[in-house]
């Protein structure tokens, strides 16, 4: 079987032809491969959430190019942002030919949040929670004896003074490969009155927090300069430009927060795709990038001593490849065989590689040409497309538009009547 994420020349084929290619790589069957053009029924949406009335569609593509811890990886991402995919795709070659991406991350820890009112003492009920953190995890895996046998387990208990009778104990359960909401949340309120009981106070919430901040990912990389040349620029000067980018990011947050969100184009496709909830990537995102009372980019970039920019990207990555909406949308399972990924961590090193390499993109684009550039070309190849131009026709229709400055539908017909002409 040919394996492998760079695959030249798949945008200039067509769809059926890219699954066939998908299927050849990674062993999709032909319901899977059914499954990527149509995940969900209407049945199986009916199930999922309430008052369903249909199904609303979103473009599913792959990035290529993508090497993590010398493993290539297909990434499936669902986004509806013109050049995304291919942003994140060709920085992926640029730091591919610097070796990939090396990742790393966390064990699965999920952690959930008892919240305790009326507490009197705050540093004795902080030594008896302590005192008592044995039983209590005893009891929370009780409450959810499944996960110890796939070797996870509450791991920890931990309790804060938030002052005037409020206090917080937090409950640390290894998801293994779930994302573990369910799991925590069933824990935290199988054990709060027992947990209200030895602190002392009146139990209020129990629900997990989001900043997941024991669930950390961290991926760098190290782009040789000279594959980062512009025709304009050598690859030295792009790179100092997207140092000085970086640097921009790591003392303004208005920039910080346009910055990450160039870094969540890469990682949402991917949580999206894969079922996962990425309104909690999100929010743990954020969160985390502010934890120092600043908000602060995810990813920085710098040159090292050999003159290659090196990148790295850190942040909290709750993410599951068993359980929830994974066990019910055919979408989302297919999308996961396409990532060909064994755990949840390495899902997350997957999320966060594709962020670092969309934020290099953009960063690249920005410090040369300019961001709108890119994406004309690419809005050009649509029209080229819409005009009729198939296979190579497309990039040359596309060409000749780009060129002309005039990326309409009637330019494109000319420019393919030309062509064929
Ligand atoms: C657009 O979707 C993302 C960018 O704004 C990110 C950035 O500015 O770094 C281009």
């Amino acid at each position: 079987m040919e394996t492998g994420s760079r695959i030249s020349g798949f945008y200039q084929r067509t769809m059926e032809e890219r699954r066939g290619e998908l299927a050849r790589r990674t062993g999709l069957d032909a319901a899977e491969v059914a499954a990527l053009t149509g995940g969900l029924s209407q049945e199986i949406a009916d199930k999922m959430i309430e008052n369903v009335v249909g199904l609303y569609a979103l473009p599913l593509a792959v990035g290529l190019n993508v090497r993590i811890n010398d493993n290539d990886v297909i990434v499936p991402m669902v986004v509806e942002e013109p050049s995304v995919v291919a942003a994140m795709s060709n920085a992926a070659r640029m730091v591919r030919e610097g070796g990939g991406f090396r990742g790393e991350a966390d064990p699965p820890i999920t952690t959930a949040q008892i919240q305790l009112w009326d507490v009197k003492d705050g540093a004795a009920a902080k030594a008896k929670i302590t005192a008592s953190a044995e039983e209590l995890l005893a009891a929370a895996n009780a409450a959810f004896p499944d996960i110890v046998k796939f070797g996870g387990g509450a791991r920890e208990i931990e309790s804060f003074d938030r002052g005037e009778g409020l206090f917080v104990v937090h409950l640390h359960v290894d998801c293994r490969d779930a994302m573990g909401a369910n799991m925590v949340n069933t824990m935290a309120e199988s054990i709060s009155s027992r947990v209200a009981e030895i602190a002392g106070g009146r139990p209020g919430l129990r629900i997990l927090t989001n900043l997941a901040e024991r669930r950390c990912v961290r991926v760098r990389c190290a782009a040789p300069a000279e594959m980062l040349a512009t025709p304009e620029l050598s690859g030295a000067e792009v790179r100092d430009r997207i140092v000085e980018a970086s640097i921009f990011a790591e003392r303004d947050p208005y920039r910080a927060t346009t910055h990450n969100k160039g870094i969540m184009n890469g990682i949402d496709p991917v949580v999206i795709a894969t079922g996962n909830d990425w309104r909690a990537v999100e929010a743990g995102a954020h969160a985390y990038a502010a934890r120092s009372g600043v908000y602060r980019p995810l990813a920085t970039w710098r040159a090292n001593a050999s003159g290659a920019l090196e990148g790295k990207i850190e942040l909290p990555m709750a993410l599951g490849i068993v359980g929830g909406t994974i066990r019910v949308h055919p979408g989302a399972k297919a999308a996961l065989k396409l990532v060909g990924v064994k755990t949840a961590s390495e899902l997350a090193m997957v999320a966060a590689a594709a962020g670092l390499a969309s934020n290099l993109a953009a960063l690249r684009a920005l410090a040369t040409e300019g961001i709108q550039r890119g994406h004309m070309a690419l809005h050009a190849r649509s029209v080229a497309a819409t005009a009729g131009a198939v296979g190579a026709e497309v990039a040359a229709v596309a060409d000749v538009i780009v060129a002309a400055r005039s990326i309409t539908l009637e330019a494109a017909k000319d420019a393919l009547k030309k062509l064929r002409g």
